[in-house]
């Protein structure tokens, strides 16, 4: 019933022409596969010459970060509406990356998440616990804190056909550790279990959870099998146009 969501955060890679190339690789291979909504992140700085390169495929772009003021004298910040402007119609919002080298808080980021929202974007909120988090036996206590302050305030069954849960145990990112299918699904179930919890059943169901941490074209249809994964935020493999589009085209 969800349908999956494959986004390629692309990070701090690729020159502008890099990244167009990238982009026009990917179109022919995913030309045809319909039952998946593919995004790529590229850097602010790709972001307007990949959305030209990206226009008329079924490819949508989104950013990887926002600032949550539409103008003004925030200086190397872009707002929602500027994202808008170049073409993107995603952010993703509160990656660990962001929380740990940016200090990022859950109230910053659900001040994000908020405006891009009420800005029109879309929003892959990132959450995960860390290595050491998850030994201590904390990860529950991380994902409960991440979901209640990080979605706080967003009652609108409405809000969530435009949030999707990016759900990226800091352990698997860029480290190639994926977590087993079997630690992701646990982990979405209770990620599900906070959101009924907090916004009722309804949006509990509708709502993608993505599961993001080292996901290879190999190891992408296992996970995308277990019943509360609906689609993966890929960095390292999507670099690539043919392994991007092979973990597309494991998640149809
Ligand atoms: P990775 O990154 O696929 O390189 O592990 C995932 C992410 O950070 O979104």
């Amino acid at each position: 019933m969800r349908k999956p969501l494959v986004a390629g955060n692309w990070k701090m890679n690729l020159l502008v022409a890099d990244a167009v190339k990238l982009a026009n690789a990917l179109k022919p291979l995913v030309q045809d596969v319909t039952g998946v909504e593919i995004v790529v992140c590229p850097t602010f700085a790709a972001l307007h010459a990949v959305g030209k390169a990206l226009e008329g495929s079924n490819i949508a772009m989104g950013a990887q970060n926002c600032y949550p003021k539409e103008s003004g004298a925030f200086t190397g910040e872009l707002s929602p509406q500027m994202l808008l402007d170049v073409g993107c119609s995603w952010t993703i919002i509160g990656h660990s990356e962001r929380r740990q080298y940016f200090h990022e808080s859950d109230a910053f980021l659900n001040e994000k998440l908020k405006f891009a929202l009420a800005s029109g974007l879309k929003v892959m909120f990132c959450i995960g616990e860390t290595l050491e988090e998850r030994k201590s036996g904390k990860m529950n206590d991380v994902l409960t804190r991440q979901v209640t302050d990080g979605l706080a305030g967003l009652s609108e069954e409405a809000d969530f056909d435009r949030v999707a849960v990016a759900y990226e145990p800091v352990w698997a990112i860029g480290t190639g550790v994926t977590a087993t299918p079997e630690q992701a699904e646990e982990a979405h179930r209770f990620v599900r279990g906070l959101l009924e919890d907090q916004f009722g059943g309804n949006v509990s169901e509708k709502v993608r959870i993505q599961y993001g941490g080292s996901v290879k074209p190999d190891n992408a249809a296992e996970l995308m099998a277990k019943p509360n994964v609906d689609g993966s935020l890929v960095g390292g493999a999507s670099l690539k146009a043919d392994g991007f589009a092979g973990i597309v085209k494991a998640s149809a």
